[in-house]
């Protein structure tokens, strides 16, 4: 397809500010549903300010750490375990702005971060990967400053299922979507630890309909129309799937040295 179209069909009102990146950049970079307008989204909930330090953890192929990083002046320690930064700083040096974002190789369990570092940290398609333990919350929320903001969108549930798959969506369900998980699931998740505030849990608007359409133009593009998930989304047309954002802010008074 070509990038003319690819940019006329994955313009995208709510997001105005990703509306300035190339499409044809996100789509080679794709690794799930659009980063880009998963981090102006998360932008919306959480104010970022000129050089403040940002936790992008399992960026993948970094552009919404390169969005972050050219939209708001902020800089990003753009940190992931799949995708190697010999890749990430290319695609950053593309972009020149590789003062401003950092790619880093890193487990989600072994950070090498000092405790209070950032000012914010952000996950865009990934915390599901590694955050559903009861306890990760405590080992990750002491990488932001108390008083700072943590903040996640992922593929997620509208609410959660007595048993999975949800009915309908038998023919396309993975074993590993078990770890999609609904806005109040997340916040009951965090909140319980009480590390953490929960200011924003919620299904980003219209977001089956955005993750549907990335798909079908990501296939399309790639010469296989019609792949499995953008069936799944079709099949459920919005009652069970979304993704899930989540905002909570670290408590000042929290003791994570236990
Ligand atoms: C579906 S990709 C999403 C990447 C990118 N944020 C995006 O939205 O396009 C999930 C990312 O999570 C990262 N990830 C999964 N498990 C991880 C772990 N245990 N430690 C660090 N990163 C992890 C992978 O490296 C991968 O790039």
């Amino acid at each position: 397809m070509d990038d003319d179209k690819l940019d006329l069909l994955l313009r995208n009102e709510r997001y105005p500010r990703s509306a300035r990146y190339s499409a044809r950049w996100m789509v080679d970079g794709a690794m799930g549903p659009n980063p880009v307008w998963q981090a102006e989204a998360l932008a919306e909930v959480m104010p970022l300010e000129a050089g403040m330090r940002i936790l992008d953890m399992g960026c993948g192929t970094a552009m919404s750490s390169i969005f972050l990083a050219k939209e708001f002046g902020v800089e990003v320690w753009a940190t992931d375990l799949w995708v190697k930064p010999d890749d990430n700083l290319r695609r950053v040096t593309e972009a020149e702005i590789e003062e401003q974002v950092h790619p880093i190789y890193a487990e989600a369990h072994a950070l090498p971060f000092a405790d209070g570092f950032f000012d914010a940290l952000v996950s865009i398609g990934a915390y599901h990967y590694f955050g559903t333990d009861d306890l990760y919350l405590g080992y990750y929320s002491r990488f932001v400053k108390p008083g700072g903001q943590i903040g996640i969108v992922q593929p997620g549930l509208t609410e959660e299922c007595e048993t999975l798959p949800p009915p309908g969506l038998e023919p396309y369900w993975k074993w590993d979507f078990c770890a999609w998980h609904s806005p109040a699931w997340w916040r009951r998740h965090w909140e319980k630890t009480g590390l953490v505030t929960v200011e924003v849990a919620d299904q980003l608007p219209e977001s089956w309909q955005d993750w549907l359409r990335w798909n079908e133009v990501c296939d399309h593009d790639g010469g296989t129309p019609g792949r499995e998930e953008a069936q799944m989304l079709h099949a459920d047309g919005g009652r069970m799937l979304g993704l899930s954002r989540v905002v909570a802010r670290r408590e000042s008074h929290a003791r994570l040295d236990e």
